[in-house]
């Protein structure tokens, strides 16, 4: 089969790889489309720990269950699946364990033409959704969905701003941020990008490569309860003047770099709270897919493209028009 392989440090190579074999507890689903992240990107440029050459990259997928090997599991065999990412999260909701992984580094991932995973990393597609559309859901939409909920404990009514809100995971945020009842601010690095954003429901925002801060915060009455992030850098107290007494910002990335300090004053004063998140437990992802599923949401696609095309398909990751994301279609 073809498969996405990490080869050499900065290198992947579109290669034929032996189909994976069974082994007990697990299932083989044929992949029908697979999804782009920027931790695949990372991980090509070495930015990411325990790199192992010869891995298949790939954390997001959607596939039908062909072949499992326990009779017990054969109900699954013919149904559209999505795969949880996740790998020994553990026994702990709050945090993973110290043997968590992600699907794709060091577990060979989804860029292949089929997987083998265990069953209870199945779980069934939203039906409203395409294999396409709900490709594009396993990683962002986990991240996004510990970020808004558990961590930042979002409620209708709330005032909340999605940083970036081109970038996946902030795509997905978005929208579950709209279909939580939240009012949803953004920030981003063009004109289209935030007409797009106030045309989809945003009721404002600012370009954070012109203004470091949201100038209209009388909007809000008062500011916001709730920032996701990713960038951090020196934004981040800015960030921080502009969270309402109580207000969290939620970061799931640092992609900016680290502030040169923090405004700790303001912070014990007005008793707010900076909050790391990462991925989610194995619950959080199927509570994702049914909150998807009640509020009908539907990713953002930004190309559909064949699986042959997906080594020039990174060339397009950073690209500064994106909204939403890349598709490989087998
Ligand atoms: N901790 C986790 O579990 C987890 C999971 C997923 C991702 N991540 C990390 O989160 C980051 C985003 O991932 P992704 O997959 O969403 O990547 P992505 O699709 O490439 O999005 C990156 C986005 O970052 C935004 N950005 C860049 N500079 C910014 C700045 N100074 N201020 C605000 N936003 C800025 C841009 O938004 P605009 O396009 O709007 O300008 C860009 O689209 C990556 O660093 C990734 O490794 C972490």
């Amino acid at each position: 089969m073809k498969a996405l392989v990490l080869t050499a440090p900065g290198k992947i190579e579109l290669v034929d790889v032996p189909k994976p074999v069974l082994s007990e507890g697990k299932a083989l689903v044929r992949l029908l489309s697979v999804t782009l992240n920027r931790r695949d990107q990372w991980i090509i440029e070495g930015k990411y720990p325990h790199i192992r050459f010869g891995a298949i990259l790939g954390s997001d997928g959607c596939g039908i269950v062909e072949e499992v090997h326990d009779e017990v599991h054969q109900p699954w065999v013919g149904q559209e699946v999505v795969i949880n990412p996740n790998v020994n999260w553990g026994p702990n909701p709050e945090v993973q364990s110290d043997k968590y992984t992600i699907l794709g580094m060091p577990e060979n991932g989804t860029f292949a033409e089929y997987i083998a995973v265990p069953v209870d990393r199945l779980q069934h597609k939203p039906s409203h959704l395409d294999h396409r559309q709900a490709a594009a859901l396993p990683l962002g939409g986990l991240t996004s969905y510990r970020a808004l909920f558990r961590k930042g404990g979002l409620r209708a009514g709330q005032n909340v701003l999605i940083s970036g809100f081109g970038g996946g995971v902030a795509q997905l945020a978005f929208q579950f941020a709209l279909a939580a009842g939240a009012n949803v601010y953004v920030n981003t690095s063009s004109e289209t990008k935030l007409q797009k954003a106030i045309k989809l429901g945003a009721k404002g925002g600012y370009n954070y490569k012109l203004e470091n801060t949201f100038k209209d915060l009388w909007k809000t009455k008062g500011g916001f309860d709730l920032i996701l992030d990713s960038a951090g850098g020196e934004q981040v107290n800015a960030f921080i003047k502009i969270l309402k007494p109580s207000g969290k910002l939620v970061f799931y990335g640092a992609s900016a770099g680290l502030p040169k300090s923090i405004d700790l004053y303001r912070m014990f004063w007005r008793q707010l709270s900076l909050i790391g998140s990462t991925m989610g437990n194995d619950e959080e992802f199927v509570q994702m897919l049914q909150f998807v599923s009640k509020h009908k949401i539907r990713p953002q696609i930004d190309s559909i493209r064949p699986f042959s095309k997906i080594i020039s398909a990174f060339n397009d990751i950073g690209a500064t028009n994106r909204v939403g994301k890349i598709v490989l279609e087998m």
